[in-house]
């Protein structure tokens, strides 16, 4: 599989590894396919300016990476600005992702989303695009997996 220079250096180097005390909200999200799990602190200010993001990613490169890239495109902007991130923008701004792979990104954009659905919950703040958001994590997949697969 080839995978672009900037996935590599962001799976090498990924940036805002961590966590952040106190967060104004945190997000997880995880794949039920692959088992692959990621969470995204936010600290956000009182003019709803992202101030800092760090990620803890369990999972393949490809999310290490996205999650990495997608931490850097959401730091310093407006919560507006955040949830204008999609995994598509997340994939370009990496070169691309090989089309198996795409599905990574698509944790990256739902962590965010996750994490700021959890700020406004916290802070009794309604956000319009969060309206109706449903994060398709693992716990209500809808396919029926295997329980004895091992
Ligand atoms: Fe699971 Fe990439 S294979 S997130």
């Amino acid at each position: 599989m080839q995978y672009s220079e900037k996935v590599m250096d962001h799976f090498m180097n990924p940036r805002n590894v961590g966590q952040i005390e106190d967060p104004s909200g945190v997000g997880e999200v995880g794949n039920a396919k692959c088992g692959d799990i990621m969470r995204i602190y936010l600290d956000i200010d009182e003019n709803q300016i992202i101030q800092d993001v760090k990620f803890m990613t369990f999972g393949c490169g490809s999310a290490i990476a996205s999650s990495s890239m997608a931490t850097e495109m959401v730091k310093g902007k407006s919560i507006h600005e955040a949830l204008a991130v999609t995994n598509k923008a997340v994939a370009e701004a990496l070169d691309g992702l090989p089309p198996v792979k795409m599905h990574c990104s698509v944790l990256a954009e739902q962590a965010i989303k996750a994490a700021l659905i959890d700020y406004a919950k916290k802070h009794n703040i309604h956000i319009p695009e969060l309206d109706g958001v449903v994060i398709d994590d693992d716990h209500d997949h809808h396919h029926d997996i295997e329980e004895d697969e091992e």
